[in-house]
C-alpha cells in the first residue's frame, strides 16, 4: 500500500480518493511522521501540497529518510518544492500566483525511467494549478519532464531514482487526466490493485476480532442513519451475539423510524438491538424551548443519560450471565464485559484529526458522540474510520442492507427538533412527520431521491389564513427543502418540475391537518444553511 504524507493542503484527502479509485490501499499520515516509526513498509510515498512556503519559518519538513527508503516518491505542489529543497533546488515566491486551468507540455527525456510518469499522456496535458511559489532552479540530478509557459519546472524527475515532482494538483477533478497519472505512479510503485470492499470486510472483521478478543462485548448506539447501521452489521458479522446495539427513540425521529430500524437490523439482519422509547423524557425536557442551540444541547445530554442508563442495565445483565455461567462451571462459554463502544466515524471526520495543522501540530482527537466516551470508560472501536460515505454505502449493500436504506439522505442527531421552528410538542412532531413522509414518498416515486443530497420538510411557526370546504382556516405552513451538495459545506437547491411541486402541495394540504400552505425554499448555502435551525 501507499503512504500519503499530509502537509496540510485542502486537497490532501483527495489523493486518498484517487488511489482508492484505482483499488490501491493507502494511508494518510501527518508529514511529521518519521519513517523509522512506521511498522509497515509502503510501496510508494506521496507528498501532498501545503499552505506553507518551503522557506517559511516553521515550514513542515519531510523526514529525509523518505528519500532513502528505496521506494518511489511523488511530490505534489509543495511536495515538489520540498523534494527540490532537499536536493539543492531553488524555490522562489512567484511574482504572480498561478491559479486555475493550465496546459503543461510534456518533455520526453528519452529515458524510460523518467518518462514513465507521463507514459499515457499526449504532449499537452490539461491540469489544475494552484500555487504561489515555484521552482526557479532544477535540483541536482533531476530533469524537467513537463513545463508551462510560466512554469519551466512544472514536473521533474530524478535521473536515477524513482523520485518525481509535479507542480499541479493531479488529485482534483479539475485535472481530467489525474486518474491516469496516479495510475502510472501506482505502476511505478508496483503497488497491488486489490483494495475492494470485500477485501475490506475480511480485513476489518479480522482486525475487530483481534481487538475485541474471544470474550469481550461491544456496545453501540444506532441512530437510524446509514453509518451506524452499517457499522452495527459489520460488528455483528465479526463477533455476533457479543455485539449489542441500542437505539434511543427521542420523540423527534421521522415517522415509523424506530420500527423500521428494528425490522431491518433485528429481524432482517439478526443484530441484537434494544429500542428504548424515551420520547416522553426528551419531549418534556424540550417543552417551551425555541432556541436551536438549546434544543441541540438538551437532546445531546438527554441522549447520554438514556444511553448510559441502558448500558448499565445491559452490563448488569451481562455480569449476572457471567456469574451464572461460572457457577455452572461453563466459564469457557461465558461472554465477558462491555469493554468497547462502537462508533460509525467516517474518514472525513478523521481527516480533521490527522491533518497537519501547523508547526505546532497537535493532533486533535475528533468529537465522539456528545462526550459518551469520557463518561463510560470504554475503549473506542471505529470500523469505518478509513471510509468515505459512498464506500460505506457499498459496504452496507455487501453486508445485506437493502439499497433503499443504504442510500438514505443524512438525518441530523437532533432530528425533527431542528426542523420545527417553534417549541417542540407531540402535536407539532406529528404534523411534521406526516408532511415529511408525503414529501419523501413522492420524491422517491418520481425518481428524484438519488439525485438529491438531502430533502426534508420544515414546520414554520407562523399561521396563515386559508379556506377549506366552507370554512376559514388559520393554520401553519410547511416549507419544502431539497439540497444538492457534495460536501455539505456549500449547497444549491434542487429544481423540481412544477407539476411535482403542485402535486406534493396538494397532498400535504389535503392530508395533513393543521397545514393550509406549502412554500418552497430556494436558498443556497451560503447564505442560508441546509437546515433551518
Ligand atoms: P447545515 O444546516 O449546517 O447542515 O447546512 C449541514 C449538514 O449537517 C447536518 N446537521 C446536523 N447533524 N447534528 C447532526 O448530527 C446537528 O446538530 C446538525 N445540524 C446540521 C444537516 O442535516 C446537514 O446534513
Amino acid at each position: 500500500s501507499l503512504l500519503i504524507l499530509d502537509f496540510g493542503s485542502q486537497y490532501s484527502h483527495l489523493i486518498t480518493r484517487r488511489c482508492r479509485e484505482l483499488n490501491v490501499y493507502c494511508e494518510m499520515l501527518p508529514c511529521t511522521q518519521k519513517m523509522a516509526d512506521l511498522d509497515w513498509t509502503p510501496k510508494g510515498i506521496i507528498l501532498s501540497g501545503s499552505p506553507y512556503s518551503v522557506y517559511d519559518d516553521g515550514a513542515p519538513r519531510v523526514d529525509p529518510a523518505v528519500f532513502e527508503a528505496g521506494v518511489p516518491v511523488l511530490g505534489i505542489c509543495y511536495g515538489l518544492q520540498e523534494i527540490a529543497w532537499c536536493h539543492g533546488g531553488k524555490v522562489d515566491p512567484h511574482d504572480r500566483r498561478e491559479y486555475g486551468r493550465a496546459d503543461v507540455q510534456v518533455v520526453r527525456t528519452g529515458d524510460e525511467r523518467m518518462d514513465r510518469l507521463f507514459r499515457d499522456e499526449a504532449d499537452s496535458v490539461p491540469v489544475w494549478m494552484s500555487h504561489g511559489d515555484q521552482l526557479s532552479k532544477c535540483p541536482d540530478n533531476f530533469q524537467v519532464i513537463a513545463r508551462t509557459d510560466s512554469a519551466p519546472f512544472a514536473a521533474i524527475a530524478h535521473t536515477s531514482k524513482p523520485i518525481f515532482g509535479i507542480q499541479f494538483h493531479a488529485e482534483v477533478t479539475h485535472s481530467p487526466r489525474g486518474k491516469e497519472l496516479f495510475s502510472a505512479f501506482v505502476d511505478i510503485c508496483g503497488a497491488q490493485r486489490n483494495w475492494t470492499m470485500s477485501t475490506f470486510i475480511d480485513k476489518e472483521i479480522a482486525r475487530i476480532r483481534e481487538m475485541v478478543g474471544p470474550r469481550d462485548r461491544v456496545l453501540g448506539a444506532i441512530s437510524g442513519g446509514v453509518d451506524s447501521s452499517v457499522a452495527a452489521k459489520l460488528m455483528h458479522a465479526a463477533i455476533g451475539e457479543r455485539f449489542h446495539a441500542v437505539m434511543v427513540d427521542n420523540g423527534v425521529l421521522r415517522a415509523g423510524e424506530a420500527k423500521q430500524v428494528d425490522e431491518m437490523l433485528n429481524k432482517h439482519l439478526g443484530v441484537n438491538v434494544t429500542i428504548v422509547d424515551a420520547s416522553e423524557l426528551f419531549l418534556s425536557r424540550l417543552e417551551g424551548v425555541e432556541d436551536p442551540e438549546k434544543k441541540r444541547k438538551i437532546i445531546g445530554n438527554t441522549f447520554i443519560n438514556v444511553f448510559e442508563e441502558e448500558a448499565a442495565k445491559l452490563e448488569a445483565a451481562a455480569e449476572e450471565e457471567e456469574a451464572k455461567a461460572k457457577a455452572e462451571g461453563k466459564e469457557q462459554e461465558a461472554k465477558g464485559k462491555y469493554e468497547f463502544l462502537l462508533q460509525g466515524t467516517l474518514y472525513p471526520d478523521v481527516i480533521e484529526s490527522i491533518s497537519f495543522k501547523g508547526p505546532s501540530a497537535t493532533i486533535k482527537t475528533h468529537h465522539n458522540v456528545g462526550g459518551l466516551l469520557e463518561n463510560m470508560k470504554m475503549k473506542l472501536i471505529e470500523p469505518l474510520r478509513e471510509l468515505f460515505k459512498d464506500e460505506v454505502r457499498e459496504l452496507g449493500k455487501l453486508l445485506g442492507i437493502p439499497a433503499h436504506l443504504v442510500g438514505r439522505h443524512p438525518f441530523p442527531g437532533p432530528g425533527l427538533a431542528i426542523r420545527i421552528l417553534g417549541p417542540v410538542t407531540r402535536g407539532q412532531v406529528a404534523i411534521l412527520q406526516a408532511a415529511d413522509a408525503i414529501y419523501i414518498e413522492e420524491i422517491r416515486r418520481a425518481g428524484h431521491y438519488d439525485k438529491i443530497s438531502q430533502a426534508f420538510a420544515v414546520l414554520l411557526p407562523v399561521r396563515a389564513v386559508g379556506v377549506q370546504g366552507d370554512k376559514r382556516t388559520y393554520d401553519q405552513v410547511i416549507a419544502l427543502r431539497a439540497a444538492q451538495t457534495t460536501d455539505f459545506m456549500t449547497a444549491t437547491w434542487y429544481d423540481f418540475p412544477h407539476q411535482f411541486l403542485s402535486h406534493v402541495s396538494n397532498r400535504i394540504t389535503n392530508e395533513v391537518a393543521g397545514i393550509n400552505r406549502v412554500v418552497l425554499d430556494i436558498s443556497s448555502k451560503p447564505p442560508a444553511t441546509i437546515e433551518w435551525l
